[in-house]
C-alpha cells in the first residue's frame, strides 16, 4: 500500500487525543519525575504496587474523546520510566503483574475497537532503568545490546498481542542513532506485523509523519503538533495552567491551516479519571467541532493564510474563514483571485452578502456580534482552483496604485471604522492580540504564542 492511502484517514481526522498516564501519575508531578529527582530504580519501583486504578473505564475515555471530535487516540504503553501498562514476557514492571492486575493497553484497544476510534500506541524506545541508556552502546556494548533486544521485543507484543494497531508513536530515541536501536530492522518488523500502521519520526527515521512538540510548525512532510492542555504530559497536581476552549480552538485552526494534526493531551490520574478541567474544556470543543467541524475535518493547507480576523482553513473550492476577531457588520478578507461564487454563515448557513474589489472580499450586512464568540465560520465558495495573490510576485496588480506623493493631493480619504463594541465579546484570552500576520508566505516561526502566524515550512523535530 502506497504512503498515501494509508495517510488518508489520518490527514483527514486532523484531531487526535494523547494520554500519558503511568504509574508517575501517583507522585503527580509529571512523567519525568523519576528522572528530574533522580529517583533510583528499586526506590521507583514500589509505585507499581499503588498503581490499582479502580476507576479506570477504557470506555469512557473513548467516550470523552469521540464527544471531544476527536478521530483518533494514542495511550503511552511504557513511558521512559519503563512501567509498561500492558502484559510482557519481557518485563515484570508491567500492571498486569503488579497491583493493577490488568493489561490496561488490553481495555484501551478494546475499547477504541468497540467505539469505532482509531488506535495508537506511544513507546519510549529509552528506559531509565537500564543503566546502559546512560553509558551508551559504545560504553557498555553488552548492555546496550539487552536494553535494544528487550525494546525490539516490546515492540513485537505491542504489534502482534492486539489486533490492528493504527498508529506507533515513538519516542526516546535521543541521544543515540537508528543504527543503535536497529530502527530499520524494528520497523520492518511492525510493517510486517500491521501493513497498514502510521509510523511517526521519533524512532530516528523519517517514516511517516513529523511529531512537532508544543509548537504548531508545518513541515512539507505530513505533521502532527502534539500539545497538552496545562504545562504537564503525565498527570500533574500542582499544574493549573490550562487552556481555555478558545485557546484550543485557535490551536487547531492553526494546525489544519497549516495541514497538520494536533494531537491533545490528557494525563489521567492515578485512579484513570481524567482531570475536570480537560474534561470540560475537551467537551467544549467538541461542541464547537459539532457544529463547524467541516471547518477542519478533511481541510488542507490554506495558501490564503490568515488576516487580522483570524485564519483559514481550505478543502477544495471551499475556503473557510475562521472569524477570531469579528470585526462587526463588515468584513474585508484579502488575497483572493478567484471569483467568488457565494459567501455563508457556516453554522446557520445564512447567505451573505458580497462584493469583491480586485483581490478583496468584501463582506456586508453581518451579525453585529460575533455569532460564536469562539470561533465563527464563514464559507467562501471560490470558482475554479484557488489562487492566491502574492503581493511581491504581482507587479501588475499595484498598476493602479496611485504614488504617495500624488495621494497627498487627494483631497478626501476613505476613513476607516472602527468596529461596533461587542459586549458578549470575552477578554483576550491568550497572548497579544496584535500579533496577526497577514501574510500567509511570511513564514513566521509558528509557536503557540503568535496564534494566528502561518506555520512556517522549516522541518519538524
Ligand atoms: C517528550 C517527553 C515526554 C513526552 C513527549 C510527548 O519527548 O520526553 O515526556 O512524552 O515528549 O511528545
Amino acid at each position: 500500500m502506497g504512503c498515501c492511502n494509508r495517510l488518508q484517514w489520518w490527514q483527514e481526522a486532523r484531531y487526535g487525543m494523547f494520554i500519558h498516564w503511568g504509574v508517575y501519575s501517583i507522585p503527580a508531578r509529571g512523567e519525568w519525575v523519576m528522572f528530574h529527582e533522580h529517583i533510583p530504580p528499586q526506590e521507583y519501583a514500589p509505585l507499581a504496587k499503588k498503581f490499582n486504578p479502580r476507576r479506570f473505564n477504557a470506555d469512557e475515555w473513548v467516550e470523552l474523546a469521540k464527544s471531544a471530535g476527536m478521530k483518533y487516540m494514542v495511550l503511552t504503553t511504557r513511558h521512559h520510566d519503563g512501567f509498561s501498562l500492558f502484559d510482557s514476557q519481557v518485563s515484570d514492571f508491567t500492571a498486569p503483574k503488579t497491583a493493577a492486575g490488568r493489561d490496561l493497553v488490553r481495555e484501551y484497544v478494546e475499547a477504541c475497537h468497540r467505539g469505532g476510534i482509531r488506535v495508537g500506541f506511544y513507546y519510549s524506545l529509552l528506559d531509565w532503568r537500564y543503566p546502559a541508556y546512560f553509558r551508551g552502546p559504545a560504553a557498555d556494548p553488552e548492555g546496550w545490546k539487552a536494553l535494544v533486544d528487550y525494546v525490539h521485543a516490546q515492540v513485537r507484543e505491542l504489534m502482534s498481542n492486539y489486533g490492528k494497531i493504527d498508529i506507533l508513536w515513538y519516542d526516546g530515541g535521543w541521544p543515540y542513532t537508528a543504527q543503535d536501536w536497529r530502527s530499520e530492522e524494528l520497523n520492518a518488523m511492525v510493517r510486517q506485523l500491521q501493513p497498514a500502521i502510521l509510523i511517526n519520526n521519533r524512532s530516528q527515521l523519517p517514516e511517516d509523519f513529523d511529531t512537532p512538540e508544543q509548537q504548531v510548525r508545518a513541515s512539507e512532510r505530513p505533521w502532527e503538533t502534539c500539545l497538552t492542555l496545562n504545562d504537564s504530559w503525565g498527570y500533574n497536581a500542582a499544574d493549573d495552567n490550562w487552556k481555555t476552549p478558545q485557546q484550543v480552538i485557535k490551536l487547531l485552526v492553526r494546525c489544519a491551516s497549516g495541514g497538520g494534526n494536533l494531537l491533545l493531551n490528557v494525563g489521567p490520574r492515578p485512579d484513570g479519571s481524567i482531570p475536570r478541567q480537560s474534561v470540560s474544556t475537551l467537551r467544549r470543543v467538541g461542541r464547537w467541532l459539532d457544529e463547524n467541524g467541516g471547518a477542519i475535518y478533511g481541510t488542507g493547507r490554506s495558501p490564503f493564510g490568515g488576516a487580522s480576523i483570524g485564519m483559514t482553513t481550505l478543502k477544495g473550492n471551499t475556503l473557510y474563514l475562521h472569524v477570531l476577531r469579528w470585526p462587526g457588520r463588515e468584513l474585508t478578507f484579502p488575497r483572493i483571485l478567484n471569483k467568488v461564487r457565494s459567501v455563508h454563515l457556516l453554522k446557520s448557513g445564512k447567505p451573505v452578502e458580497f462584493t469583491q474589489k480586485s483581490d478583496r472580499l468584501m463582506l456586508k450586512g453581518l451579525p453585529r456580534r460575533a455569532p460564536d464568540r469562539l470561533d465563527t465560520v464563514l464559507v467562501v465558495e471560490l470558482e475554479g482552483e484557488p489562487q492566491v495573490l502574492d503581493y511581491f510576485a504581482s507587479p501588475d496588480y499595484f498598476a493602479d496604485w496611485t504614488p504617495p506623493a500624488q495621494v497627498a493631493a487627494v483631497a478626501e480619504q476613505p476613513t476607516i471604522e472602527p468596529p461596533a463594541a461587542s459586549e458578549d465579546e470575552p477578554a483576550a484570552t491568550i497572548e497579544s492580540e496584535s500579533g496577526a500576520d497577514s501574510g500567509a508566505d511570511s513564514g513566521a516561526e509558528g509557536d503557540t504564542d503568535s496564534e494566528e502566524a502561518a506555520p512556517s515550512e522549516t522541518a519538524a523535530q
